[in-house]
């Protein structure tokens, strides 16, 4: 029998258990060039929540009963396509449900001998690439620069961060509490970070950048993309990667800090990393390379069981996460 995770109802505000149900149904069979897998990772990313939204976006939401999106990694258990065969290790977006077919074009085999599976949902994934071509490619990074990156501890921002330093740049991170803060500073080799929630924002901020920013990867948005706004530099740039402080608002942030865009000549772009998808494997490439070369390090959040990514995706709504969120299925 298959597991499955299926949407129960569309949420207004937080997410919350019962916007979601479990159910079982008789294991799916591989249809001509399709392929039976058995997920064993699943990624809980905050574009989720955006997903469980009627309100336009860059792709489709999900309705209600429908299985719950999200990328997997797994196991060919049964296939009917040359292309794989049992025992390969694939990234595939099955969804939150214990297996499924696909499309034998639709599956990515990954190379699982010399790092985790799990990786290629985080650093050599969709949060990697995203840091590495919003950073490169918007950011700009030059020696010298100072850039700021806002939930630094997580999947993208630990990412850009150390990107930052090996570009050259001088790296301040932005994380809620003590024990992120201080994996930031002392594990991932940050210049300096500040604790949005330690309550002395504005001046912990203007403190840590005494000669303003030139980059912000903004992963948050409201009330600390305003405050960056105030923070940068002529010319300096932007990068709009995510808003998660908005996702579960009913009403857009206010923004006060706008004229400086205008003031300062300020490059603001968002992004979406589907845009560079051409490029993933230059981006897997140098992300890689980093990796073995011991110049980047990764953290990951694990919770066990498909019943448990309900509780998973809340909790990192929440900032609950300390590195990359996966369910072990
Ligand atoms: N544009 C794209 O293509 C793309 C691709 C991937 C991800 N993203 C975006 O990038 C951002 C980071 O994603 P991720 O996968 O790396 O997640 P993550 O950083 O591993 O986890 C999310 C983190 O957001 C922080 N957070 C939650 N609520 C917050 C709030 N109200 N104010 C400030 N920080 C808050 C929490 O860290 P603290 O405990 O430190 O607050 C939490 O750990 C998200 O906004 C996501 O939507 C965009």
């Amino acid at each position: 029998m298959n597991k499955q995770v299926l949407v129960a109802a569309l949420p207004q505000g937080a997410v919350g258990p019962e916007h979601f149900r479990v159910a079982e149904s008789p294991a799916p069979k591989p249809g001509e060039g399709e392929v039976l897998v058995r997920n064993e990772w699943l990624s809980l990313d905050p574009y989720m929540r955006g997903r469980m939204s009627t309100a336009k976006s860059y792709v489709k939401g999900v309705d209600v009963g429908d299985v719950m999106v999200g990328q997997t990694g797994g196991e060919v258990v049964e296939s009917n396509d040359a292309s794989l065969k049992p025992g390969d290790k694939v990234l595939t977006s099955l969804g939150w449900q214990l297996m499924g077919v696909a499309k034998a074009s639709d599956v990515h085999k990954v190379d699982a001998s010399r790092v985790p599976a799990s990786y290629y949902l985080g650093i050599l994934g969709m949060p990697g690439l995203t840091a590495w071509f919003g950073l490169h490619e918007i950011g700009q990074p030059k020696q010298g620069d100072t850039l700021v990156v806002s939930a630094a501890s997580g999947a993208v921002g630990s990412v850009v961060g150390q990107l930052g330093k090996i570009a050259g740049c001088r790296v301040v991170g932005i994380a809620g509490g003590k024990a992120k803060c201080d994996y930031v500073r002392d594990e991932l080799g940050f210049d300096a970070v500040v604790d949005y929630k330690a309550g002395n924002f504005e001046d912990d901020l203007r403190a840590a950048v005494p000669k303003g920013v030139d980059i912000y990867f903004d992963n948050v948005g409201g009330p600390i993309l305003d405050s960056l706004l105030g923070r940068m530099r002529l010319f300096s740039r932007i990068i709009v990667c995510g808003l998660i402080s908005e996702y579960d608002s009913k009403e857009p942030y206010g923004y006060k800090k706008i004229r400086s865009i205008l003031v300062n000549r300020i490059k603001m772009q968002g992004m979406i990393v589907f845009d560079w998808q051409a490029r993933y494997g230059e981006g897997i490439k140098g992300l890689a390379g980093h990796l073995a070369a011991g110049r980047l390090k990764y953290k990951e959040s694990v919770i066990e069981g498909l019943e448990n990514a309900p509780k998973g995706l809340m909790g990192l709504l929440k900032g609950e996460n300390f590195g990359k969120q996966l369910v072990k299925l």
